[in-house]
This record gives structure tokens, sequence and C-alpha cells, in this order.
């Protein structure tokens, strides 16, 4: 049998597009003849978003894989989102524009490490950030998302000890958020964990009445400045009702599009990170482009596979979380 990193190929497809092509209306056409959904995080490019069937969080882009009737889906996000959606549609056709759109935080937790990492803690229950692999779903008792790790936590009985991870900036502000102690693992996300606080506090003296929005992912340091923390669709929401008209957004560019859109006559600011090109863009996100968009959606490929005994264990936590976040009207 292939393994799961051979499974898991990438098929390189490399076609000229004809330049007269409207990729808009080709895309549209393409999707109706094929039944097919396109699924969008807010990190995406602005045109990925506009053509977008749904965007959302974590959590939405989830919910949607989970009840769509469509027989592909094309998601217009990272590996480990698409990876989420096969497993909870396993008898559709998932697609991703690129193959090699990963993700640094689920890199920072190889699920060989993390199992020998449980074993220390054997009566610990295990809480995942969807952020992750499809095997270290596989290892886990319960996966969440950034608009519902509080909510699950605290679902749990008190005593119940608990293992976090891959996020240690998201799992310390759940420990802190709900008072519970949290093995935390090691891992963090390379677009959220290099906000600088000092360059923050400058544009704050700049923007007095801006509101500092930020993402969980973001470490301590910045998250004790926030106005608001939250995951994409809780910072979308909040800048959309909150009457402020200036807003310094603490997380991955992309999100700027949606808010922008949702709010013509309000001023987005990208919070600075400390990095030498001085953008928030997540380099894997930013890897979908339209033109991918569209190949991938003519072609069929690439195509996302999980192996059968890891849909078995993965899908598991996954929809344990889709029942808390109903129960708790999310
Ligand atoms: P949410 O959209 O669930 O807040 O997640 C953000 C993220 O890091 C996705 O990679
Ligand atoms: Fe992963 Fe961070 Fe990019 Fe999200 S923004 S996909 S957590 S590297």
């Amino acid at each position: 049998m292939d393994t799961f990193e051979e499974i898991k190929r990438e098929v390189f497809v490399e076609e000229e597009i004809d330049p007269t092509l409207d990729l808009f209306e080709e895309i549209e056409r393409l999707k109706k003849e094929k039944n097919a959904v396109i699924l969008a995080h807010y990190y995406q490019d602005g045109d990925i978003q506009d053509i977008a069937d749904y965007i959302g969080d974590s959590l939405g882009l989830s919910q949607q894989a989970a009840k769509t009737d469509a027989d592909i889906i094309v998601f217009a996000g990272v590996h480990f989102m698409a990876e989420t959606a096969k497993i909870l549609s396993p008898n559709k056709k998932v697609l991703l524009p690129d193959l090699k759109a990963g993700c640094s935080l689920a890199d920072s937790c190889p699920p060989h490490l993390f199992k020998k990492f449980k074993e220390q803690y054997p009566d610990h229950l295990v809480i995942t950030y969807v952020n992750c692999t499809a095997e270290l779903k596989a290892l886990s008792d319960i996966v969440c998302t950034s608009s519902n790790a509080i909510g699950i936590v605290e679902s749990l009985p008190k005593d119940q000890k608990i293992i976090f991870g891959p996020d240690k900036n998201l799992g310390a502000y759940v420990a802190k958020k709900t008072g519970r102690e949290l093995v935390l693992w090691n891992g963090a996300c390379m677009v959220h964990e290099i906000f600088s606080r000092e360059k923050i506090t400058k544009l704050k003296e700049r923007y007095p009445n801006a509101k500092l929005l930020a993402h969980p992912e973001c470490e301590d340091v910045i998250l004790e400045m926030a106005d608001y923390i939250g995951s994409t669709t809780g910072l979308l929401n909040y800048s959309s009702k909150n009457e402020a008209n200036e807003f310094i957004v603490a997380t991955e560019s992309g999100i700027l599009h949606q808010m922008q859109k949702e709010n013509p006559g309000k001023t987005f600011i990208p919070a600075p990170p400390n990095n030498n090109c001085a953008c928030n863009d997540c380099p894997h996100m930013k890897r979908n482009t339209l033109e991918k968009l569209y190949l991938c959606l003519k072609n069929e490929t690439p195509e996302i596979f999980v192996p059968g005994h890891i849909i078995e264990r993965a899908v598991k936590p996954i929809e344990r979380m889709l029942e808390i976040s109903a129960s708790l009207g999310l």
C-alpha cells in the first residue's frame, strides 16, 4: 500500500491559460457544469474571496464542508483545511488549487513526536487546534478552532486534565480565559508570532481612536493590548458592529478585503510585524491564485487523498467539535 506521503504526492499542472479568458466567467461556468462549490478562507486573495460560494473562518468552513451537496469541493485555503473537508465528506472530490499550500503551525507538530508527548500524560484528554495534519487529528479526542476553543474546554468537567496543541499562543489564551491548567505543545504560526508590540504601540499613538483587533494565535504581549480577540469571523463581525472608524488588525492581511468591503467608510490598518518585508501575508495561503483555482476546477486536480484508516479515527474528534459547537449555538 502507498504511504501517506506518497498518497499526498503533488500533481503538477503546467498549462498555459488563454489570456483572453474571463476567469470569473469560466469558473462560474465550470462550477455549474460540475456541481462544484468553492469554499474560501478569509486569508485568500480578494479575487478568490469574491468568486467563492462561501467565505469563512475554520469552523464555518468545516460546517459548510460537512453539509454541502456539491460533488466537488474546491478548497481555497491550506492543506489541513482541505484535509478536514475530505475527512468530513470522504465521498466527495476535494481539490486544493496548490498542493504546496501548507501551514507552519501544522508543521510545528510532527505526529510521531506528538504521539510520544501524549504518552507522557496518559490520563489527559487531547484537544487539538484544527490547524494540524489529519494524522494529528487521528491522535486527538476533540478538535477545536479559534472560535470554539474556550467553549469546548469549558464544556468539559473542571477536573478533566487536558493536553492542548499545537498552538501554544491559542493554548495559553484559552488557559487564561478558562482558568484551566493546560499542557501545551510548543507550536506557533509564523504570521501571528511576529507582530511587534513596539510598532503597534507607535501606531496606536498615531491613531488614538483605533481599536486593536487580534487573532488568538498572536503572542500574549499583543493580546494584552487588544480591544477585541477572536477568530477571523469574530474580528470581521466586531469591525462591522463596533462604532469606531479605525481598526489596527493583528492577523493575516487577507481579512482586510472583507472588512473593507463590509465597511467602505472605515479605515483598516494591518498591524506591523517584526520582519523584513513588513507584510502580514501567509506565504502558504497566498500560494493559491485565481489562475490555479481555474485550472484546478477545470482539470479536477490536485486532489486531496486521506487514507481510510486515518479518516476513520480523525472524523470522530472533528464531529465531536461540531456537536459541541452546535450545542453552544456556534
Ligand atoms: P480562523 O479563521 O478559524 O480564525 O483561523 C485562522 C487561521 O490561522 C487559519 O489558518
Ligand atoms: Fe498556518 Fe499561520 Fe498560515 Fe494560518 S496564517 S495557514 S496558521 S501559517
